[in-house]
């Protein structure tokens, strides 16, 4: 595994800071963000995060959003510009991540952002959208327990995109979720990603 991969997602890389920087490029956003080595994607905007970025609809109520997963902060800082009035949870366990998307947030003056760890999200918060480019990497156990975690906190009427690579096994993600009681469709392939969108009935309780 390159080394990128190999450190990313724990709590403290051990691998020598590097920083650099990465723009992310979009019609309606344009943001130039820290980053650095022990953080996933360090180098680039990973391809399935500007997928999902470019095509995952925009929240359709006022409640939290989360980037579960978030990294250096792409798809959190993103939506928080888009959706300025709006608190946007961006949820890691890489520390060193979570430093760089508080270091993006304030350079952007985006003060809508909150960088945390999972355990530090107050457990009666809930959300109106999530987006996350999941870490498939960490294994089918724990990225589920991950998912079925955060999923049901969606609030009735919320909805989840996650982008996966089709070949790292988007359709049988899918197709699990359905059977957990988790609605899912694939909203959109392009190139080898798929976007899939969960989505919280309005009229089941919390
Ligand atoms: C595929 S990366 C996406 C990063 C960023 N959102 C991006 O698009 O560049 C997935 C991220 O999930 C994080 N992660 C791994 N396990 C996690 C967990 N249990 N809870 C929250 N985040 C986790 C990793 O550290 C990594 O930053």
């Amino acid at each position: 595994m390159a080394e990128e991969g190999r450190h990313y997602f724990t709590a403290d890389p051990d691998v020598a800071s590097r920083p650099g920087t990465v723009g992310v490029r979009l019609d309606d956003v344009q943001l130039e963000l820290r980053t650095d080595s022990g953080v996933f994607s360090h180098s680039r905007l990973d391809a399935g995060t500007k997928v999902l970025l470019e095509n995952a609809p925009l929240p359709r109520n006022r409640g939290d959003i989360l980037d579960l997963g978030c990294g250096y902060g792409p798809i959190a800082l993103t939506f928080a510009s888009r959706r300025k009035r709006l608190r946007v949870w961006a949820v890691d366990v890489n520390e060193r991540a979570l430093g760089l998307v508080r270091e993006n947030a304030q350079t952007a003056g985006l003060g809508n952002v909150t960088a945390c760890t999972p355990d530090e999200v107050p457990d009666d918060t809930v959300f109106g959208t999530i987006y996350s480019n999941p870490p498939i990497r960490i294994g089918k156990p724990e990225m589920h327990a991950m998912l079925l975690r955060w999923l049901p906190r969606l609030q009735p009427g919320g909805s989840a995109y996650l982008v996966v690579q089709k070949h790292l096994g988007s359709d049988s993600l899918a197709k699990w979720l359905n059977a957990q009681g988790l609605p899912t469709t694939r909203l959109l392939s392009q190139r080898s990603y798929r976007l899939l969108e969960v989505q919280k009935p309005s009229d089941l309780p919390q």
